[in-house]
């Protein structure tokens, strides 16, 4: 298998998953990952009349709270399930079905690109960064969500070491990127960069500042992993 059918066979993996499991989803992971919204929110500088693209929007929680501050967003998610859903519960907001390696919008249309729980998901994650990085307009920012790494994470411990004591990792599966490999703040900076993005200061390319963010677990609270817009 080359390494290109691998990442197609990884995103096609993702994808039936996610239509599989998009009521689920809400019914059961809603309460954890909106507790991350308003801190990513307040990362990217997402206010009254900011344009917003909500990528891997899923049933469209933070595209509704954007809403909410008076921003104008969009959500854009690959799983026509997830879409259904969030056109249900925010008939108000635009959701696009469509991949967030391959954007179907003009360069420049976003004031800011925010991702909750989506970076680890993909299968090219390069191509999602340069995306971004294309839609967003001078200035703009980007924010994403991910989680610790099992060794800073009490929620990921308990169920990893579950699956090696009962279960089993070995299953063939279609090989993807590291699950974790945005929990290292370095990695984020090293691929952000090669999409074109700065860090902290004044912004000299067209693309402005970055700005990330990681969950900690273990302290329970959000924290900024890198480096935040200025
Ligand atoms: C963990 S859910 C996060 C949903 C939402 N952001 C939230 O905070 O609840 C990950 C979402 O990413 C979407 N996704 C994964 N890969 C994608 C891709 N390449 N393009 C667009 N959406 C993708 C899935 O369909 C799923 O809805």
């Amino acid at each position: 298998m080359t390494a290109g059918s691998e990442t197609s066979a990884f995103s096609d993996f993702e994808h039936a998953g996610w239509q599989r499991l998009a009521g689920g989803y809400n019914t059961h992971f809603k309460q954890l990952v909106v507790q991350t919204i308003d801190p990513l929110l307040d990362a990217a500088r997402v206010g009254p009349g900011c344009r917003l693209l909500d990528l891997c929007s899923g049933p469209g929680y933070v595209a509704d709270r954007a809403r909410r501050r008076g921003a104008v967003p969009i959500g854009l998610d690959f799983s026509g399930e997830m879409i259904a859903l969030a056109k249900q519960f925010y008939p108000e907001i635009q959701f696009r079905e469509g991949d967030a390696e391959s954007l179907p919008f003009p360069c420049g249309s976003f004031d800011a690109v925010v991702m909750n729980f989506g970076m680890h998901h993909l299968g090219r994650p390069e191509r999602a960064a340069a995306e971004a990085a294309r839609v967003l307009c001078n200035g703009g920012k980007q924010a994403f969500t991910v989680w610790a790494a099992p060794s800073e994470s009490i929620g990921h411990r308990i169920i990893f070491s579950a699956i090696e004591t009962y279960g089993t990792f070995d299953l063939p599966l279609p090989r993807g990127p590291p699950m974790f490999r945005f929990s290292d703040p370095d990695e984020c900076r090293r691929l952000f960069a090669g999409a074109g993005f700065m860090e902290g200061t004044a912004p000299r390319s067209l693309l402005g500042n970055p700005a990330f963010l990681r969950l900690d677990q273990r302290r329970a609270r959000t924290r900024r992993a890198a480096c935040d817009a200025a």
